[in-house]
């Protein structure tokens, strides 16, 4: 069976990686990929949003399934082409994708189907004035995001009216995220813990992965500014039985039927990022594919083939699906180049982590690396690895993922020391470790 992974970061390292373990044995190929993938497969020289190509790519070599891993594919259509052409692929049609690449519809789907989430209004380019009088009316805090797709960085929360009206004036006047800036939307801010639920799902039936948890920020004790996720650990014990049970039967099912009923039934992977509040789960936002790094973190659990549950979900197979899940916990922290998420070098050499991996329930996940001229693995990006480790507990997990990190070096490699930390200390109020 030959297997096509569109993108090329960490998450897609975590893909490779579990479909390298199936039992299927099946031929990989990364699109593009990185200097992590081109041990499990062939890299391929194209890019994720270069669908035509990656199109005829599949049909070329025979590919009998692709899944795509960065949302920017999912939302330009690569399912719609890929499943025309009569190719299998992983994912939401363009059209389910909008939960992911317009804000202002995933919002006015969750008003449509009494799904909880922040109070919001939508602003098109031509309502600056309303959007402003708006900003004023509700107060700071306050959340100000741009609708369309914006690398991670089109919402932002502002503690201040002065930041939120800056925040709009860069959005609406001076477009400075472009097209995804014509529209606006501006929501209440939510106050709680963070969690990122991932279900499996063929439009009806759906497997729910490993509760995680993120770590946007660079800085420790979540200071500084977002970046594209500095580290991951599963399951999060902020998911609780109740929490879990409230996700499922107000979030995450209700958005399944109502995309059913509304002609674009979700199949693929459906992120859901959680707000854990005082009332309860509230959806923060939809995505439509896995996270990254909560990939790295979660995916390891997975004790049962990967491949099985994407050709269930291709095949509309879901419902007879009973994924087994490793025991304990799983932790990842990701190692970034010096400047990150700002400006930063590349091509300094990496070192350690064939001694990294020896270590027992470590692996280490590729992001932006690739080889120089000489052969030496070099960083080739601003998140550079991810350095995932399993253990009888988070804590265990953490302390195997650290020591693993500390055995790799690259020039400017900067970390989080506090990955978890939110997890353990909720585990301690439970009385569960010291
Ligand atoms: N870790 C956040 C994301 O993948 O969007």
């Amino acid at each position: 069976m030959r297997i096509l992974i569109v993108g090329g970061g960490g998450r897609e390292h975590a893909l490779a990686w579990a479909l390298a373990r199936s039992p299927h044995r099946p031929e990989l190929f990364i699109a593009p990929g990185n200097a992590g993938t081109e041990a499990l497969g062939e890299n391929v020289a194209l890019a994720p949003d270069d669908v035509p190509g990656l199109l005829a790519f599949a049909r070329a070599r025979g590919i009998d399934l692709t899944v795509a891993g960065p949302e920017q594919p999912l939302v330009a259509g690569i399912v719609d082409a890929f499943t025309e052409a009569g190719l299998p692929i992983v994912g939401p049609t363009a059209a389910a994708a909008r939960l992911e690449g317009s804000k202002a519809f995933a919002k006015a789907f969750m008003a449509r189907h009494g799904i909880p989430t922040a109070a919001h209004r939508t602003f098109t380019a031509s309502e600056y004035a309303e959007a402003v009088a708006y900003l004023e009316a509700q107060g700071a805090p306050v959340v100000v995001k741009a609708s369309g797709l914006a690398g991670g960085k089109g919402a932002v929360v502002c503690e201040t009216l002065d930041a939120a009206r800056a925040a709009l004036d860069a959005m609406m006047r001076d477009q400075r995220f472009g097209a995804a800036g014509e529209e606006v939307v501006v929501e209440a801010f939510m106050a709680g813990e963070e969690l990122s639920l991932f279900a499996l799902t063929d439009g009806e039936a759906y497997v729910l992965l490993a509760p995680a948890q993120d770590h946007k920020r660079i800085g420790e004790g979540d200071a500084g500014p977002n970046t594209g996720g500095m580290g991951a650990y599963a399951p999060a014990p902020v998911a609780t039985e109740t929490v879990l049970r409230q996700a499922r039967a107000e979030i995450i099912e209700p958005t399944l039927r109502g995309m059913a009923a509304e002609g674009h039934p979700y199949r693929g992977i459906l992120y859901v990022g959680l707000m854990i509040t005082d009332e309860g789960p509230k959806v923060v936002e939809y995505n439509c594919r896995f996270g990254d790094p909560e990939a790295q973190a979660v995916v390891p659990l997975l004790q049962s083939d990967l491949l099985e549950l994407f050709l269930q979900l291709t095949e509309g197979r879901l419902e007879a699906a009973k994924p087994v899940f490793h025991p304990g916990a799983s932790a990842c922290v990701v190692l970034a180049s010096k400047g990150y998420p700002g400006a930063y070098e590349k091509g300094f050499v990496i070192e350690g982590i064939e001694r990294a991996e020896a270590m027992p329930d470590v692996v280490v996940m590729h992001a932006g690396t690739r080889r120089n001229a000489k052969g030496e693995l070099v960083t080739a990006g601003g998140r550079v690895l991810a350095v995932s480790a399993l253990g009888a507990d988070l804590a265990e997990a953490l302390e195997k993922a650290y020591r693993a990190v500390d055995v790799i070096h690259f020039e400017g490699m900067q970390y989080r020391r506090d990955i978890g930390r939110k997890g353990l200390k909720r585990l301690s109020a439970r009385g569960i470790v010291s």
